[in-house]
């Protein structure tokens, strides 16, 4: 079993990759680690805990890490997600409280500890935990297995600014220092993960499933899709996250290549872009598998069979 932490700021979208996860026999979350970034903080740990209660797995620890991007001030998504983050369903106070430590402080000690290669960083959140925990500890990019990570667009454009998608766009410095630090990387942009729409087929569907994290998640994405069907018009609305976690259980389901990608840290108009050389025009070396297309039908089948089994 691959041995995962989940790095994330749930987010509706991030709650269904936690869950992909946690059905997947294959994979196994050694924690969570919340990041501010969709809501603050103090959400974001809290609604981590809530996720893993309503899949029965109160027993995963869960870490907050970081409040605010290295340099820059916090720039939240509630237009998005609602105020709580997961809005769509009635929220409650987990049982189980947080971890003392911090994210951080937990990421390198678990990747110090772990034999080398054996630890999966999933990246569904601005890089800010990450990013920090590399900088602490230089030591540990060397022990990573790889860094699997929601974030950026190429042909897509962006989904915060014309140039940015969120997760980058909070926090660049982070995804800079990410991006250099040799660690084996896997992208999930926007041109992918656009083409995973939460159609009223698929959500009915899910509902169907009619367990716990199912009937949740129904409501969830009730809310969460409403802002791109009112804006754009879609039928549904982009389950990004899940992605990350798909591509460990399925690769098959994707195409994708090698590129280099280098982010914009100093340009206020372009701000956290993903320059991906997807033509290879430029002779930098590649630094991350960036995937291109998905299964999209494939990408539902596989995350409701999952949910069913939780
Ligand atoms: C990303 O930003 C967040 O709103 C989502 O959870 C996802 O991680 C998409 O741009
Ligand atoms: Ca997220």
């Amino acid at each position: 079993r691959r041995k995962i932490i989940i790095d994330t700021d749930p987010g509706q979208d991030d709650a269904a990759a936690i869950m992909l996860a946690l059905a997947s026999p294959e994979l196994h979350v050694l924690a969570i680690t919340a990041v501010a970034g969709n809501v603050p903080l103090a959400r974001t740990s809290l609604n981590a805990s809530i996720v893993l209660e309503i899949c029965g797995r109160p027993d995963i620890p869960v870490y907050a890490g970081c409040e605010r991007p290295l340099r820059r001030q916090l720039v939240t998504a509630e237009h998005v997600h609602g105020k709580t983050g997961l809005d769509g369903i009635e929220l409650f106070e987990p049982a189980v409280a947080r971890q003392a430590g911090h994210a951080v402080d937990f990421i390198i000690d678990t990747i110090r500890s772990e034999p080398e290669a054996a630890v999966t960083l999933c990246a569904l959140g601005p890089l800010t935990n990450i990013a920090t925990a590399l900088e602490f500890a230089p030591d540990i990019a060397g022990r990573l297995a790889e860094i699997v990570l929601m974030g950026g667009g190429y042909f897509e454009g962006g989904n915060i600014t014309p140039a940015a998608e969120f997760n980058i766009f909070v926090d660049p410095e982070a995804a800079a220092i990410v991006f250099a630090s040799g660690v084996k990387l896997t992208m999930m942009p926007l041109d992918v993960t656009h083409k995973v729409l939460t159609t009223a087929a698929r959500c009915a569907r899910l509902r169907s499933v009619g367990n716990r994290p199912a009937i949740a998640m129904a409501g969830m994405l009730a809310f969460f899709e409403r802002f791109d069907e009112e804006k754009y018009g879609t039928d549904g609305g982009p389950l990004h996250d899940p992605t990350v976690i798909a591509w460990l259980l399925r690769p098959d389901l994707f195409t994708g290549r090698q590129c280099n990608v280098e982010i914009e840290t100093v340009s206020e108009l372009t701000r956290g872009a993903t320059v991906v050389d997807w033509w290879r025009v430029t002779g930098r070396p590649a630094n991350a598998f960036v995937a291109g297309d998905i299964d999209a039908d494939g990408f539902f089948d596989l995350f409701i069979e999952r949910v069913a089994r939780l």
